[in-house]
């Protein structure tokens, strides 16, 4: 089987093809970045417009790219939620509609089950089970997946996501967007020994995340420092690894409970080196194997929803359990994205 992936739940345009024989065949990615860099943030319907603009080239390219060699595509897999509306109509009616023009099936996937197996694009892919640590703009997740596509949420943030606290922080130091990039290429130059941050949630049981707080701590901070170039990385130095601690230490809580032996870190944060290095260590200590995709994979993009469309599609039992109003049959006009949608309800 050949799928098409198509990712534009966000401020990524994303587009990959993935063989189930050959693994990913090509993908390609179209930041937005420049566009929202101005304001900040993902200005909603600027990045739906550019979706519309970058889009269709970007598939038309992978299509005729020799690596794909012609092939006939069998599948197409769109994200349908969660995200912003907007840009998931994008993926979802252009995706809806190659397939209904090529005669093979379509299939909307979450966003967030694509990060989750981002993984298994690399060599040694995990075996389920495992513990999953999804960290993103808008999704701090725990999640047990006790089986293919058998998921229990354990545990998630009350409020801001750790990304979009790394961005929101990142904004108030004056640091460019996306944040967590930002910070953590500031925060080599920080001294740790000049600020220790909270914690947040982890003097009391139980797995969920807070990170608005840390935020207010910043910003406090923040206003009693004259913010120079030194001061500005040791901060983002305190924040960095008030993050990755707090991460650390729900992982640790979370592999205690479940007991299980492998752990898959996924999603943009999942590209933090020193929250990688610090969960290696974990796994070290635990004797359990710690699995994440590539950088770029960590990020949105289009190849893990292929792979996710690929999985959805093939896996026994999953197979006909497609989304409560996702159809899809060849001959259904029909398609529906689903910007709030829980990994629970697929
Ligand atoms: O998964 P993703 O591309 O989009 C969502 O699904 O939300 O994650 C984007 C988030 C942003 O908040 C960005 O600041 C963060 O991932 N991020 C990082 C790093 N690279 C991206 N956070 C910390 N360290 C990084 N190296
Ligand atoms: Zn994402």
């Amino acid at each position: 089987m050949r799928i098409l992936g198509i990712e534009t739940s966000c401020d990524d345009t994303g587009a990959a093809i993935y063989d189930s024989h050959q693994g990913l065949i090509v993908h390609q990615l179209a930041s937005q970045v420049d566009l929202h860099q101005q304001y900040g943030g993902v200005v909603p319907e600027l990045a739906a417009r550019d979706h519309i603009r970058v889009l269709l080239p970007l598939i038309d390219s992978l299509v005729r790219d020799p690596l794909n060699d012609a092939k006939k595509l069998d599948a197409v897999a769109y994200t349908a939620g969660p995200g912003l509306v907007g840009a998931l109509l994008v993926g979802a009616s252009l995706g809806k509609s190659l397939a209904q023009s090529w005669g093979v099936p379509a299939i909307g996937v979450h966003h967030m089950e694509g990060h989750l197996l981002s993984p298994m694009l690399e060599d040694n892919p995990p075996e389920f089970p495992f513990l999953a640590l999804l960290v993103s703009g808008g999704h701090t997740l725990l999640v047990d997946v006790e089986a293919a596509g058998h998921y229990k949420i354990l545990g998630q943030s009350v409020d801001d996501a750790a990304g979009e606290a790394f961005d929101k922080t990142a904004k108030l130091l004056g640091l460019d967007y996306p944040g967590g990039p930002a910070i953590a290429k500031a925060a080599i130059n920080g001294d740790a020994n000049r600020f220790t941050f909270p914690r947040p949630m982890t003097n009391r049981p139980g797995l969920d995340f807070s990170f608005s707080g840390l935020k207010t701590h910043t910003l406090i901070t923040a206003q009693k420092h004259q913010l120079d170039e030194q001061t500005i990385a040791d901060i983002a130095l305190a924040f960095e690894l008030a993050v990755v601690d707090t991460l650390k230490i729900k992982c640790s809580r979370a592999l205690s409970q479940t007991m299980r032996k492998r752990l898959v870190v996924a999603g943009g944060v999942g590209a933090n080196q020193r929250l990688r290095a610090t969960l290696q260590k974990l796994a070290d200590q635990n004797n359990v194997r710690l699995f994440y995709p590539r950088a770029e994979f960590c990020t949105d993009n289009g190849a893990m929803i292929a792979y996710a469309g690929y999985f959805r599609l093939t896996t026994e039992g999953l197979a006909n359990r497609r989304l409560a109003t996702g159809k899809p049959a060849v001959n259904d006009y029909a398609f529906d994205v689903h910007p709030r949608w829980s990994l629970e309800d697929i």
